[in-house]
């Protein structure tokens, strides 16, 4: 199947890694068949012929671009992303799901201002977030050297690559087994459900009535979700 044809389907983007999982579950929930998600190898499209859904499986970063551009109506993103990629999507729903929050860590305990004060050096930041984290500290005042990292931030103060990191926490583990702490709170974070703007006209009724029955399942379920 290819763009043009997208016309007589919803096509959703669901994110891999964390948020799959409990993506997939949601839309069991509200009755949409993924009996093909089950079994996502390599495969990347699936489909839900009676419901005339088609699923998409994008890296969790590149999803508001699928959405954005409009190869995707509908898709389901971490809310660090939207903040970090800043892509022209419209935000639906609070999913309820895939909590976290963005935080500052260092090595040792402490509080900020340990931290924060000018030591004669400029403070090194290691992140995936540069956009995040350039403006957290500008609103500080502070002025940091960021250190773009693509993954496993939580190495680089242990190496000296870095003073502190800021990156997403969920259970905490990694950061206590990587002798972490955190020094600050920047903002909690969920899985958001975005639309394309086009989409959201021209495919109208079926996003809203998807979002209505997404909105609906949430409100009866939400302590449950929280968990997922
Ligand atoms: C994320 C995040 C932390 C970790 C936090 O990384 O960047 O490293 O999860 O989870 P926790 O608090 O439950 O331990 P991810 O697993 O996406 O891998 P990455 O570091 O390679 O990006």
């Amino acid at each position: 199947m290819n763009r043009e044809n997208n016309t007589n389907y919803l096509v959703i983007a669901l994110p891999s890694g964390k948020l799959l999982k409990p993506s997939i579950r949601l839309f069991e929930r509200i009755g949409i068949d993924l009996k093909g998600g089950k079994e996502i190898s390599r495969k990347l499209t699936f489909f839900d012929q009676r419901e005339k859904v088609k699923f998409i499986i994008t890296r969790a970063k590149d999803n508001p671009t699928y959405v954005e551009c409009g190869a995707a109506d509908i898709g389901i993103v971490g809310e660090d992303v939207l903040l970090e990629e800043k892509k022209d999507v419209y935000r639906l729903l609070d999913l309820k799901f895939g909590k976290c929050k963005m935080v500052v860590a260092a090595l040792e305990g402490g509080k900020q201002e340990k931290y924060y004060k000018n030591n004669g050096h400029r403070l090194k930041v290691a992140t995936k977030y540069p956009h995040i984290t350039g403006k957290y500290f500008k609103e500080k005042g502070i002025y940091v050297e960021l250190i773009k990292l693509y993954g496993s931030v939580e190495l680089a103060p242990q190496v000296g690559l870095a003073d502190m990191i800021v990156d997403i926490v969920s259970t905490g583990r990694t950061l206590e087994e990587n002798k972490l702490t955190i020094i600050d709170e920047i903002i909690p974070l969920s899985a958001q459900l975005i639309v394309n703007r086009i989409s959201y006209k021209t495919k109208h009724k079926r996003v809203i009535g998807l979002s209505q029955d997404i909105k609906n399942f949430i409100s009866l379920e939400s302590d449950k979700i929280a968990e997922w």
